[in-house]
C-alpha cells in the first residue's frame, strides 16, 4: 500500500517554525497528570474492563520520505476511541508528519512518498479506492495558527455540512452550526454576530472556530497539531477545558511541544525521535516512569 505525491502544501500548515520545550519539575508532572482520574486510586469501581477503548486508528510499519529524506521509520501505534492522545518530542522528529498521515494530508506535499499500514475502524485508509475527501470528514484536523476561511462565522462551520450534504434544508444547517459552536464552547460569544467575518474574533475564539468548523461534519477522529502555540495562557486553558470535553464524543490526537500540555490533556503520549517513535503509553507512565532513556533526556530536558 503506497500513497502518492502531489502538488503543492496543505493551506494553514505552518509547522516548521522552531519548537521550544520546557522541562516539568517532578511535582507538576505528578500535578498535571491528576492521580485522582485513576479509579484504582480514586477506590471506585475498575471500570477499565467494561470501558476497555478499542482501536480506532491503528498503524502498522509506517514509513515516510520526502525525497531522500526518512522522516518516519516504522510507526507502530494504535489510538483508541475517546481518548487524548499526546504526540511529544524534538521540532523536526516527526510528529506532524504522523499526523498528516491519519488524514493523508502528506498526500498534498510533493515528494512525499507513504508505506506502511494505516486503518480507520479496519478500513484501510490508503486503499485505492478510498474517497480523500470523505476521509478527511472523518478525520479532521486543527492547524497551529487559527486558519478560519474568509467567511462569516455561520458559513465557516456551515461550510463542511453543505459540501456534504448533510443538511436537507436551512433549520438543519442552522442547527448543525449552533450544536457545534455549542460544543466548541462559541456560541455565547458569538450568537448575535454570525454573520461577522470569523477572521474578526480573538486569536482562541478562531481556534474554536476552527474547532467548531471541524466537528460540523461529526468527525470521529480530530487532529490538532500545536493547537495553542499561537494563543495566550487563558486561550490556551480553554482549548485544554475543550479538548477533554470533546473526548467524550471524539477521538484526538495532539501535538504538542508543550510536556504540561501533555501532560494535562492527554490519556496517552507517544514520544517521536529522529523519526522513530520512541515509546508510547499512559501518559502518567511516560513522564514519570519512562522506559527509554531517550524519553528521560526529553522530559527531565536534557535535549529538546
Ligand atoms: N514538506 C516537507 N518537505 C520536506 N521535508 C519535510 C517536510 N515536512 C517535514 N519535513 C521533514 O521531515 C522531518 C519531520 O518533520 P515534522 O514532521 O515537521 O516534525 P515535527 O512536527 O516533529 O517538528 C524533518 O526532518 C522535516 O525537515
Ligand atoms: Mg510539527
Amino acid at each position: 500500500m503506497v500513497a502518492g505525491s502531489a502538488t503543492g502544501r496543505p493551506a494553514g500548515d505552518a509547522n516548521d517554525e522552531p519548537e521550544g520545550t520546557q522541562a516539568m519539575s517532578e511535582v507538576e508532572v505528578l500535578e498535571a497528570v491528576k492521580p485522582e482520574s485513576s479509579p484504582a486510586t480514586r477506590g471506585g469501581p475498575n471500570l477499565s474492563a467494561t470501558t476497555a477503548p478499542r482501536a480506532r486508528v491503528v498503524a502498522r510499519d509506517v514509513h515516510v520520505y520526502y525525497g531522500e529524506t526518512h522522516a518516519l521509520k516504522g510507526i507502530d501505534l494504535d489510538i483508541h476511541k475517546n481518548e487524548v492522545v499526546s504526540f511529544i518530542g524534538p521540532s523536526g522528529c516527526g510528529k506532524s508528519t504522523f499526523l498528516r498521515c491519519i488524514n493523508r494530508m502528506n498526500d498534498v506535499i510533493e515528494g512525499c512518498r507513504v508505506t506502511g499500514e494505516i486503518t480507520l475502524d479496519g478500513q484501510d485508509i490508503y486503499a485505492r479506492e478510498l474517497d480523500v475527501v470523505q476521509l478527511r470528514a472523518r478525520v479532521g484536523m486543527v492547524f497551529q495558527k487559527p486558519n478560519p476561511f474568509p467567511k462569516s462565522i455561520y458559513d465557516n462551520v456551515a461550510y463542511g455540512p453543505r459540501i456534504h450534504g448533510l443538511a436537507g434544508s436551512k433549520d438543519v444547517l442552522d442547527g448543525i452550526v449552533e450544536g457545534s459552536l455549542k460544543r466548541a464552547g462559541l456560541w455565547n460569544e458569538v450568537k448575535d454576530r454570525l454573520k461577522e467575518p470569523g477572521t474578526g474574533l480573538s486569536g482562541g475564539q478562531q481556534q474554536r472556530l476552527c474547532i467548531a468548523r471541524a466537528i460540523a461534519v461529526n468527525p470521529e477522529v480530530i487532529l490538532m497539531d500545536e493547537p495553542c502555540s499561537a494563543l495566550d495562557p487563558i486561550a490556551t486553558a480553554r482549548i485544554e477545558e475543550l479538548i477533554d470535553e470533546l473526548r467524550e464524543n471524539f477521538t484526538i490526537v495532539i501535538v504538542t511541544h508543550s510536556m504540561q500540555q501533555a501532560a494535562r490533556v492527554s490519556q496517552r503520549t507517544a514520544f517521536f525521535h529522529l523519526g522513530n517513535l520512541v515509546e508510547w503509553g499512559e501518559t502518567e507512565q511516560i513522564f514519570t516512569m519512562p522506559n527509554d532513556e531517550r524519553t528521560q533526556g526529553y522530559i527531565t530536558g536534557r535535549f529538546g
